[in-house]
């Protein structure tokens, strides 16, 4: 007998199932199978189904995350294994101290099959948590609070959809608690700032203080607009029928099989050694992981070990986290300077007191622009919070106002150019102040000819900026053009320049002669023009004098090439100034030109898209010159490699990415094996 109350169950069954794992796929996973509009069009009929037969909604439908109305305020949780914190390592003896106290406390070797090893983890910059599921339901998520006593935040968690709300398998445990940490994604981040700015709502500092004020939102609506995700690293409290493993690396991987969100970066390290290189291995990649971590986290990976060497009263003695240097640091503005850009962009510096951050110890931070100082009010004397991360420009990123001092004045960049006292002015729809003297502005004729002389454009060796600033205020040097007129002779001349170093630049001019039209049009500075646009543009016109002839329409031929980027173009080359100064270096310099590709015909770009991760030395041209090649075929050439890389590149003394590629199955080209690739593309 089947009524349709069963059908309507059946199909309802199997829209949960799908949409579940659509959403693992999606957000644990970070792998997608669906596009969106067909994944809305399950939700909705979901939905529909649902709203028809409201008897048949179950609390860990899809559509129940965000249910509960909003509340006063937040109920006791009480942890019944309570949540330690982690002790500290900050250099290499203190991790192989806790190493060594650990062998002592185990008599290491074992002797009782314990093994010891540990597992490497990343320590996530966010928030603690702790979920229970009973019968393998969601019932509970509860913040640390003091360790023992926390906030009940189950409606705001039950929103996180990389959160299930069921676990699935036959090994989940009747009661299971689950630890790890909630954490906004930097993009996340981004994002919701940007949308707190627009409805003119207030912004958070970092992505960890965001994700706190997420989750401790009244009403759970609020906390499902948000874009948390969760990082699980543990568990707490199982109930006695569970049967589990006795490694955690291997617990984890049970956990993730259930269904939870578990890190890809947990790694399991036999000695103290392997620890030291993994650390120093995310350390490297710390910026790319897309979210913030304050270090690694180091634990035995035996757990019956793990009760041998016990804990102390607030954390455990078989874990520890092995801290990277902090990336926000508070200090001083004692000043604001401003500094003249390439093209005339006055961008507003604050100078601060010395202080460290990143690794480094950070004297300026950039304020970027006129809008920016005037959403975060920085003064002259006011405390900040100065961030650095990686390679990134170090930048204020908040006032604390409690600390302003008396009498302080708003901040306004000048009218005029500070370094040629031409007119500034901000065209509109740019959020840039910009100076009107173009070359006329030494400021801007040092950057333009600090870009040109750049490795990644002519690559002048010896031309470094102290001696830029001393060519051009001494009148030697105007233009890009004039650097070829240089002799090794005035260049003895300079403040500290021996005759060796005078003869090695001249040289390195010399040298410089050669080179590539994507280089060339890199080094000329036009505005919109980056590498990857330079290239793109070389092998679509072939020649100086194609692109020089070009209107808007063969412009915007060129793939990545809009309106606003031919403006740019058009607008360089309009510039008679500009034409002297090419026609100069058109007789100075040397490069291969070849046939454009005809009007009208598309790109050819079997290439397109293709991701590429390059390493090693490549025989047939510097890695950096093959990377702008590949783009100018609409490559995508990223640094790492992942299970969305197409080919791997190896050339000589190839790195462990090599081995990456290899283990992912993912196709190896050396050398030739890309020129054919290429040749087949391009023809060239
Ligand atoms: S283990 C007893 N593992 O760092 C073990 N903690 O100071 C304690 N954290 O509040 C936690 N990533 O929220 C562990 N992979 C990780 C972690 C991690 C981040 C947080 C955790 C805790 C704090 C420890």
């Amino acid at each position: 007998m089947s009524g349709p109350g069963e059908e309507f169950a059946a199909r309802l069954a199997a829209l949960r199932e799908a949409i579940r794992g659509h959403d693992h796929r999606y957000y644990v996973l970070d792998d997608p199978e669906i596009p969106d509009h067909e994944y809305d069009g399950l939700v909705r009929e979901l939905e529909r189904i649902e709203a028809a037969h409201p008897d048949l909604i179950t609390p860990d439908s899809p559509t129940q995350r965000v249910g509960a109305a909003p509340s006063e305020s937040f109920g006791e949780a009480v942890h019944h294994i309570a949540m330690l914190s982690l002790a500290n390592a900050f250099d290499e003896d203190e991790m192989r101290a806790f190493d060594r106290r650990i062998r002592e406390r185990l008599d290491a070797p074992p002797a009782d099959g314990c093994t010891l090893e540990y597992t490497g983890e990343v320590k996530i910059d966010g928030v603690a948590m702790s979920l229970v599921y009973e019968q393998g339901m969601l019932v509970r998520g509860a913040t640390r609070g003091d360790g023992v006593r926390g906030e009940d935040v189950t409606a705001n968690v039950r929103t996180i959809r990389a959160i299930p709300l069921k676990l699935i398998g036959p090994t989940v445990p009747a009661r299971i608690e689950i630890r790890g940490e909630i954490f906004m994604t930097r993009s996340g981040f981004e994002r919701m700032n940007e949308a707190q700015r627009e409805r003119g709502e207030p912004t958070y500092v970092n992505p960890r203080n965001a994700a706190s004020g997420a989750l401790r939102q009244l009403d759970p609506k609020v906390t499902a607009s948000r874009p948390l995700s969760m990082s699980c690293y543990g568990s707490g409290l199982v109930s006695e029928d569970a049967v589990l493993p006795h490694r955690h690396s291997d617990l984890l991987e049970v956990m993730a099989g259930w269904g939870l969100p578990v890190s890809p970066h947990i790694r399991v390290l036999t000695d103290v050694d392997a620890c030291l290189a993994y650390h120093a291995d995310i350390g490297r990649r710390r910026d790319s992981l897309g979210h913030d971590i304050d270090g690694v986290v180091f634990k035995l990976n035996d757990l019956r070990a793990r009760e041998i060497v016990g804990q102390v009263s607030r954390a455990p003695r078989w874990a520890i986290a092995y801290k990277f240097p902090a990336e926000e640091a508070l200090t001083r503005v004692v000043g604001i300077d401003v500094q003249v850009g390439r093209t005339g962009a006055l961008t507003p510096v604050a100078r601060l007191d010395p202080v460290f951050v990143g690794g480094v110890t950070v004297t300026n931070a950039t304020l970027h622009n006129q809008d920016e100082i005037d959403r975060k009010d920085v003064r002259v004397g006011d405390t900040v919070w100065v961030r650095r991360a990686g390679d990134v420009i170090p930048e204020v990123i908040r006032v604390v106002p409690e600390r302003r001092p008396e009498g302080s004045q708003p901040f306004t960049l000048p009218e005029c150019c500070p370094a040629c006292g031409s007119e500034a002015v901000r065209s509109e729809g740019e959020v840039a102040m910009r100076c009107t003297g173009g070359l006329v502005c030494p400021a801007q004729r040092k950057q333009a000819i600090r870009h040109f002389a750049s490795r990644r454009a002519l690559d002048i060796e010896g031309l470094g900026e102290k001696l830029v600033d001393q060519l051009v205020e001494r009148g030697m040097v105007a233009t890009v053009a004039d650097v070829f007129r240089l002799e090794v002779a005035d260049l003895a001349g300079l403040d500290r320049m021996a005759e060796k170093s005078a003869q090695n630049l001249g040289d390195g001019i010399e040298r410089a002669r050669r080179t590539t039209l994507d280089r060339l049009l890199y080094a000329l500075g036009i505005r919109d023009v980056g590498e990857a646009t330079a290239a793109a543009l070389a092998t679509h016109f072939g020649s100086l004098e194609a692109l020089r002839d070009a209107d808007e329409d063969a412009l915007v031929e060129v793939a990545d090439v809009g309106p606003v980027v031919a403006a740019s173009i058009l607008r360089f080359f309009a510039d008679a100034r500009n034409i002297e100064v090419v026609d100069a270096l058109a007789g100075a310099l040397s490069w291969e030109e070849t046939a454009p590709v005809a009007a009208g015909e598309p790109a050819p770009s079997p290439l397109a898209g293709k991701t590429f991760v390059l390493t090693g030395t490549l025989a047939a041209m510097p890695r950096e010159d093959m990377k702008r090649r590949l783009q100018a075929l609409g490559a995508k050439v990223t640094g790492s490699v992942s299970k969305r890389t197409d080919y791997m590149v190896a050339g000589a003394n190839p790195g462990s990415k090599l081995d990456k590629a290899q283990a992912l199955g993912i196709a190896v080209l050396d050398d030739r094996g890309l020129m054919a690739l290429i040749e087949g593309v391009d023809g060239a």
